[in-house]
C-alpha cells in the first residue's frame, strides 16, 4: 500500500515518517516508534490505555490514524518525566500513593491526568473522577489513582498534600 509522508513532533523530537493510510496512531507509536509506553486494551475506544497528549488534548491513539497527526505535537507517558530522568509529580504520586497495581492502565491514565492538571490545576476529587472516567482500570478500584492525582496537584502547587480522611 502507498505511504504517505508524515512530520511532527513526539516528546519534544522532530520526526519524519512514511506511514499507510490506514495506520493507527497508537500502532505507528508502540510499532514504527518503539514507544510502547501507551497500551493497547481494546482498540475500540472503551478503556483509555491509549492515550497520548496531542496537541493539547487527551486523544485515544487508537481511534487516530497516524496520517491524522501529521503537523501535531505529542506526548506520551515516555516524555512526561524531566529529560534528566526526574519523576513528574504524578509519576511519584502513583509510587507513592500505590495509584497502581498490574500497570497496564497507568501510562493512560497519568498521560490524562497530565492534561488534566493543566486544564485544572486544583480538581476536587468529582472533578478528578469526571476526569479520568475514560480510563478503566481494573485493578485499583480508582481510590488510590484519585490520591495520587491529589498528590500531583498539591505538589504541583507546592503546597503539602493532606490524605483525605476516609
Ligand atoms: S486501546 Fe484505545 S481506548 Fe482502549
Ligand atoms: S493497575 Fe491494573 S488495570 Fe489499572
Amino acid at each position: 500500500m502507498a505511504k504517505t509522508q508524515i512530520s511532527l513532533k513526539i516528546n519534544g523530537k522532530e520526526v519524519d515518517a512514511l506511514v499507510e493510510p490506514r495506520a493507527l496512531l497508537i500502532h505507528f507509536l508502540r510499532e514504527d516508534q518503539r514507544l510502547t509506553g501507551p497500551h493497547i486494551g481494546c482498540e475500540t475506544s472503551h478503556c483509555g490505555a491509549c492515550t497520548v497528549d496531542l496537541d493539547g488534548k487527551s486523544v485515544k491513539s487508537c481511534t487516530v490514524f497516524a496520517v491524522q497527526a501529521d503537523g501535531a505535537d505529542i506526548v506520551t507517558i515516555e516524555g512526561i518525566a524531566a529529560p534528566d530522568g526526574t519523576l513528574h509529580a504524578l509519576q511519584e504520586g502513583f509510587r507513592e500513593m500505590h495509584g497502581l497495581q498490574c500497570g497496564f492502565c497507568t501510562p493512560g491514565m497519568i498521560t490524562r491526568a497530565y492534561r488534566l492538571l493543566q486544564e485544572n490545576p486544583q480538581p476536587t476529587e468529582s472533578e478528578i473522577r469526571a476526569g479520568i472516567s475514560g480510563n478503566l482500570c481494573r485493578c485499583t478500584g480508582y481510590q488510590n489513582i484519585v490520591k495520587a492525582i491529589q498528590y500531583a496537584a498539591a505538589k504541583i502547587a507546592g503546597v503539602p498534600f493532606q490524605e483525605a480522611a476516609e
